[in-house]
């Protein structure tokens, strides 16, 4: 398909790459910045499609950063990224302190980014610096297919049930990681409607991920149980899109309907994987 919304836009193929989700952008140059028309076309195509796969990019730190403003408001990274050369750009590497492989990537589990924040983010962009020559791909889970795939029973059962997500939770139960004091404070966790509402598509879906502890008002054994239950029905093969990363690939996602993880299927000791990401903050969910 070719999006010239209005007459002074400039024409670009959005071509779907999956029946479910996902499409790739082909024709637009992310350094320059983007006439209103323009920008409304890409966004339109991001709520049509929740995943939009930006080729043959080559975008430095800062015009990365540029390009996302225009999407809406930035937001920094948690803890670690502080003292980062620039908060507000996160890199996401498998390079040990020698700058060498170190064998291990993060973010394999499934997860909406920053869902244990007040304002959840809203989008997230992934810029492919260097990757392994096959493997480490980014995988998507629509919630919005998963919410609509269950039985009408279970959807009204959902109606009111909250979810508790905390970035301490998830983190001691990914990799046995102890937050700190500081980050505990300054992201303790936060509750969220189980069935959230999409703020601009008005589309229902599951809010879950590697940061969602249990459900709220029931014990925590009870309630972590249903969210797991729960996570592994959204995150069957039939909801999912792989992304397989070609060199100059932007990706712009929609965490408000996606969960996401990046799989570790290269030797993650030999072959460099390094991208920069930056999030916009979303509203509250609802
Ligand atoms: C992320 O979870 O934001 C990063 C995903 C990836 O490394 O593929």
């Amino acid at each position: 398909m070719s999006m010239t919304a209005k007459p002074e836009a400039q024409s670009f193929d959005v071509r779907p790459l999956s029946p479910l989700m996902a499409a790739e952008v082909v024709g637009l140059d992310l350094r320059r910045p983007l006439d209103t028309a323009t920008r409304d076309a890409v966004y339109d195509a991001f709520l049509e499609y929740q995943v939009l796969v930006f080729r043959e990019q080559t975008l430095g730190k800062e015009e990365q950063i540029a390009f996302t403003e225009q999407f809406g408001t930035l937001e920094e990274h948690m803890a670690r990224n502080r003292g980062a050369e620039i908060a507000l750009l996160h890199v996401v590497s498998n390079l040990g302190p020698d700058g060498k492989p170190a064998g291990k990537i993060g973010s394999t589990g499934w997860h909406s980014d920053k869902s244990f924040r007040p304002l959840p983010s809203l989008a997230t962009f992934l810029h492919a610096v260097t990757m392994p020559p096959n493997g480490g791909d980014t995988c998507f889970a629509n919630m919005y297919a998963a919410y609509e795939a269950l039985p009408a029973a279970e959807k009204a059962a959902l109606e009111g049930v909250r979810v508790v997500h905390s970035w301490e939770h998830s983190r001691l139960h990914k990799d046995g990681y102890k937050v700190p004091e500081e980050d505990r404070i300054a992201a303790p966790p936060m509750s969220h409607p189980l069935a959230r509402t999409h703020p601009e598509t008005g589309r229902k879906s599951l809010f879950l991920g590697g940061h969602a502890s249990h459900l709220d008002g029931m014990s925590f054994d009870e309630g972590r149980a249903k969210v797991i239950a729960l996570e592994e029905f959204a995150t069957a093969e039939r909801f999912t899109y792989r992304h397989k990363w070609r060199k100059g690939d932007m990706l712009m996602w929609d965490n408000r309907c996606l969960v996401h993880r990046a799989d570790q299927n290269f030797d993650a000791a030999l072959f460099p994987r390094v991208l920069h990401r930056t999030c916009l903050r979303g509203t509250a969910p609802a």
